[in-house]
């Protein structure tokens, strides 16, 4: 038997019926207003908040909103905020100081501020001195409470701050508005356990707690038959899927079992998942994924540095032989697959002999595509108390030259698949050129061709003609 830590259904219930009091409320306003209620989701931060999101529009629909995409058309804006560096902070707080006008043009608007930035109580306190005008804020961990809390807040018409759970649980069951009708996010787990020392999301996000095995699985199995065709398994370290879960005796159940598990369901769809971290990517996911059909040959695999000492001094327990390792195990499985990674540079501390070894570990991996950030001090974190913060000039200039050097290899990765035929599954226009259709390959990578609205949501044969830095433009066949 093994015990998954699951919101108690009293309490979802008890949520059903506040979601159901204010459904009432939403028909009797539109019949006086003479149209629908709007909701408008805001959302800062990594894939797991745009799931978080897509569940807030999921709540609000059921409490009688349509959802809008403009701010000022709205009767309730949520802004779910992302606190992992002070550059998504700062652009929260300043998008909640714009509403204020709407909120004076409309005073019975609500706003609420939810997600990671407010579940720091620093911030709670933060809006309530500085931004009146919030009618309230909720953590992660009581993200299912959002009923409770607008009608509350219509019927007693009091700001309000809900404190976090004592116990951050997952919450089954809350109904989710997706964005698209082809590439999904499937939350697999909450939190995290690692307290990397840069990092907030263990104190905005809690403990690590798993879903149940047969309610992903299902939830899978719902998008495949819906049509869906590109699956993301999101969890901030999905490797450590399952070893939250107390079990009398004993029986393990881990991701690569889960994945395995998914690789049944028949159809055609690609799973990819993030994120994986390298102290916990082990051989058995690695032969699952390369005698898979349907688990796409793509893996984010953060490395954060390449400096033996600065992974220590981050708290990441593995060194760089134990990376280059995996990477080598990866590649002699699954020949083709595609390696991305996070890199932080500037942590306190780094030399320029620890950023070299960062530069140096670049060009030993050779991966596809690196997500890049200059660290950012995060209060509380035992990083930001740590002696020797790097200057910003230096922190900007080894950012640029990190950002060099990855894009030549990133060119050059991408020249040899000049030629190649590819399977893209479309997503409609380029952002720059309407004419242009836009995709991305099973290793994510962009590719720019000229295409149809038909294509929208399906995969597209095409050969690569041209490939650089960014992008790789292809023919369909
Ligand atoms: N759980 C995931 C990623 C979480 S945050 C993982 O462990 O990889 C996404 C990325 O943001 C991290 O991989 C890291 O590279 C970066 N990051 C986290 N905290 C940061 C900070 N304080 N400053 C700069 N970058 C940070
Ligand atoms: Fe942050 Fe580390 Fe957890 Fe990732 S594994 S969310 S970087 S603490
Ligand atoms: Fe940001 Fe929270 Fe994600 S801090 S990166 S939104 S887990």
């Amino acid at each position: 038997m093994r015990e998954y830590r699951i919101l108690p259904e009293a309490e979802m219930q008890r949520q059903n019926g506040f979601r159901d009091k204010v459904k009432e409320l939403s028909e009797s306003r539109k019949e006086t207003l003479g149209r629908p209620l709007m909701a408008y989701v805001q959302t800062f931060g990594c894939q797991q908040n745009e799931a978080d999101s897509e569940k807030i529009a999921g709540m609000c629909r059921a409490m009688g909103y349509e959802i809008c995409y403009e701010p000022a058309l709205a009767d309730l804006i949520m802004v779910n905020t992302c606190a992992v560096r002070e550059h998504a902070e700062k652009k929260a707080l300043s998008i909640i100081g714009q509403y204020k006008h709407l909120k004076n043009a409309k005073p019975d608007m609500l706003i609420g501020v939810c997600g990671c930035m407010v579940t720091q109580e620093h911030r709670k306190e933060n809006i309530k001195h500085s931004y009146p005008y919030v009618d309230f804020v909720l953590g992660t961990s009581s993200l299912h409470r959002l009923p409770e809390l607008i009608y509350t807040k219509i019927k007693k018409g009091k700001r309000l701050y809900c404190p976090e759970e004592k116990e951050y649980l997952v919450a089954e069951g809350l109904p989710i508005y997706r964005e698209s009708s082809y590439r999904a996010w499937v939350s697999i787990m909450y939190g995290c356990n690692n307290f990397c020392t840069y990092c907030i999301v263990p104190y905005v996000r809690g403990r690590e707690r798993s879903r149940r095995p047969e309610d992903i699985i299902a939830e899978v199995k719902e998008l495949v038959d819906a049509g869906y065709k590109d699956i993301t398994l999101l969890g901030q370290n999905v490797n450590s899927y399952g070893k939250d879960v107390r079990s009398e005796d004993g029986e393990m159940y881990d991701f690569a079992d889960l994945l395995a598990d998914i690789d049944k369901i028949e159809g055609d769809y690609k799973i990819h998942f993030m994120t994986s971290h390298p102290k916990d990517a082990s051989h058995k996911l690695i032969d699952v994924m390369a005698e898979s059909k349907h688990i796409a040959r793509q893996f984010h695999l953060p490395m954060q540095s390449g400096s033996d000492r600065v992974l220590k001094a981050m708290n990441r327990h593995y060194d760089t032989e134990k990376y280059l390792g995996t990477v080598e195990y990866f590649r002699k499985k699954i020949p083709d697959v595609t390696i991305s990674s996070d890199i932080i540079v500037g942590f306190p501390g780094e030399t320029e002999e620890d950023f070299e070894a960062t530069l140096y570990m670049l060009e030993k991996v050779r991966f596809d595509m690196t997500y890049s950030f200059i660290y950012s001090p995060r209060k509380d974190t035992p990083a930001a108390a740590m002696e020797c913060q790097i200057p910003d000039d230096i922190k900007g200039e080894r950012f640029n030259r990190l950002l060099a050097l990855q894009n030549d290899i990133a060119l050059e990765k991408n020249k040899p698949m000049e030629g190649e035929i590819l399977r893209v599954l479309c997503d409609g226009p380029s952002k720059n050129n309407d004419n242009v259709y836009s995709g991305r390959t099973e290793g994510n990578k962009i590719v720019l061709f000229d295409g149809n609205e038909s294509d929208i949501g399906s995969f597209v044969e095409l050969k690569i003609v041209r490939a650089e830095t960014f992008a790789l433009y292809g023919e369909k066949i």
